[in-house]
């Protein structure tokens, strides 16, 4: 896709406050600061669409982007960070189960890992709820820049492992030097195709 505008048309915790109209949605998630923030302004070309920060949990409302006329980015909240206060996280799996079960528009769910981690329990059932609802997952391993290659291949199992994916199913992605943004608009692309 070639990106000509992007604009932030607002932030709902619940389906009254979605959007309205019928374009199709592409959504992002992640654990806090997984990278998910820098993962979006990367695809879209620019600095600060999305604010990325050092300190993590800091997105906590479902947040839609407009896309040319073509589709709807969402930035969903980050999850399992462990200072973000209790009434939060409560409030996080109802808000979010509900817009992966419910909502219409959403073709898919770009979920993003972090080449150095483990993926959590969290991550296990972000990844579940997606195959309970079938919403189809684009799994983008970020943070690459970060390991060897040697590294990578090893962690590159241990995560498809987990995930129970082949590892084909991941993608490999930095915000730092750029590699994967073709391969991820690629699969975004093919999901939005009608
Ligand atoms: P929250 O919205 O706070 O949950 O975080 P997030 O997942 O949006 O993460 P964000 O994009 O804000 O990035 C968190 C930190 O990781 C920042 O310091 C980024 O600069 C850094 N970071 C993100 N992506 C990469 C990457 O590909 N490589 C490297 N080296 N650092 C990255
Ligand atoms: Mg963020």
């Amino acid at each position: 896709m070639i990106v000509k505008t992007t604009q932030f048309i607002k932030s709902a915790t619940r389906p009254a406050h979605y959007p309205e109209g019928d374009l199709p949605e592409i959504a992002f998630a992640g654990r806090s600061n997984v990278g998910k923030s820098s993962l979006v302004n990367v695809l879209v070309n620019r600095k600060n669409l999305v604010r990325t920060s050092s300190t993590p949990g800091r997105t906590q409302l479902i947040n839609f982007f407009q896309v040319n006329d073509d589709f709807m980015l969402v930035d969903l909240p980050g999850y399992g960070y462990a200072k973000v206060p209790l009434a939060v996280k409560k409030d996080w799996r109802p808000m979010m189960e509900t817009y992966l079960a419910k909502r219409k528009n959403l073709r898919g769910v770009v979920l993003i890992l972090d080449i150095r981690r483990v993926p959590t329990e969290d991550d296990l059932q972000m990844l579940a709820w997606l195959r309970a609802y079938s919403v189809a997952p684009i799994l983008v391993v970020t943070k690459c820049d970060k390991l060897s290659k040697n590294e990578r291949a090893r962690q590159t199992a241990v995560i498809a492992e987990k995930l129970g994916v082949a590892k084909g199913e991941l993608t490999f992605f930095s915000a730092l030097n750029k590699e994967g943004r073709d391969a991820v608009w690629a699969r975004i692309d093919a999901l939005l195709a009608p």
